[in-house]
């Protein structure tokens, strides 16, 4: 059965305390939007405030519970930065529900042999070491609650290696260690679930920019990935760890 077919119950997420990565724009924004939808608070966590304020003007207005923002922008911020989010999220809430790693970027399109060194540690700031750094200092808060679910955002090319997908791909392919090895840790002592998930061609900035060839109309929009970001997010996937699933199969 593909996790497109899930049909998540209204109040799916009520209560609910979920983290989202590159909230502000495509999948992220489409996740945040739909997590709130079916209950949850919220935090959207992004680069660019003004697009994370919009999106919190449309969770407002929809009559969605009130959202919290936290602007940070992956390639500059340190480990301190991660530890002072998490202190006040601590403050402010206590706890989480949900983490969905999902911020990226693309990076250069280039062969090995002539990718720019600093490009390079930049994608893997962003793509890897983020949530590398995000996932440590938020354990405990994930920790608190009676369940948690974390997911990262995988890519096809993170899965089987392709050709001047460079750092974008490699970054990938941490991402998809970096969960093996958290679900692999907190599997026997916590409540918490930890799955990696491709969401496959969307209609995105990021996917404009990869393919600017293709017809985008051919891809789905973000929205309609969100039965699978629901399930993953919600009680229903109890037990489902540790695993590499696919948004569109
Ligand atoms: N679209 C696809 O076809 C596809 C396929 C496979 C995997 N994915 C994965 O899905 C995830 C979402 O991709 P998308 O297509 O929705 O991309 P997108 O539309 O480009 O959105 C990326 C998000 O990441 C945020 N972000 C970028 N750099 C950041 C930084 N330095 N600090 C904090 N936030 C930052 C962006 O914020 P700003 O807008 O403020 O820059 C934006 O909200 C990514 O992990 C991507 O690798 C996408």
């Amino acid at each position: 059965m593909s996790l497109l077919d899930y049909h998540a119950p209204e109040q799916l997420l009520d209560g609910r305390i979920i983290l989202v990565t590159g909230a502000g724009d495509g999948i992220g924004k489409a996740a945040a939007l739909s997590f709130a939808g079916h209950g949850a608070t919220v935090i959207l966590v992004g680069k660019t405030s003004a697009k994370l304020e919009a999106v919190y003007d449309q969770i407002m207005a929809a009559g969605g519970p009130q959202p919290a923002i936290y602007p940070i922008h992956f390639g500059g911020a340190v480990a301190r930065d991660y530890q002072n989010m998490a202190q006040k999220l601590d403050e402010e809430f206590g706890r989480l529900d949900g983490l969905l790693h999902n911020a990226g970027i693309l990076g250069p399109h280039s062969p090995v042999e002539s990718t720019d060194p600093d490009k390079w540690q930049e994608v893997m700031q962003i793509n890897l070491n983020a949530p590398f750094l995000l996932s440590k200092y938020l354990l405990p808060l994930l920790s608190a609650s009676s369940d948690a679910s974390v997911i990262f955002t995988s890519s096809a090319v993170g899965r089987h290696g392709r050709a001047y997908w460079g750092a974008y791909a490699v970054s990938k392919f941490g991402i998809e260690g970096l969960m093996q090895v958290l679900a692999d840790e907190v599997e026997a002592t916590t409540n918490i679930r930890v799955n990696s998930l491709n969401p496959g061609a969307t209609d995105t900035a990021m996917r404009r920019q990869a393919y600017p060839a293709e017809d985008p109309s051919g891809n789905p929009q973000a929205a309609q990935l969100m039965p699978a970001y629901l399930y993953l997010m919600g009680p229903d996937s109890r037990g489902v760890h540790a695993q590499a699933l696919d948004a569109q199969t």
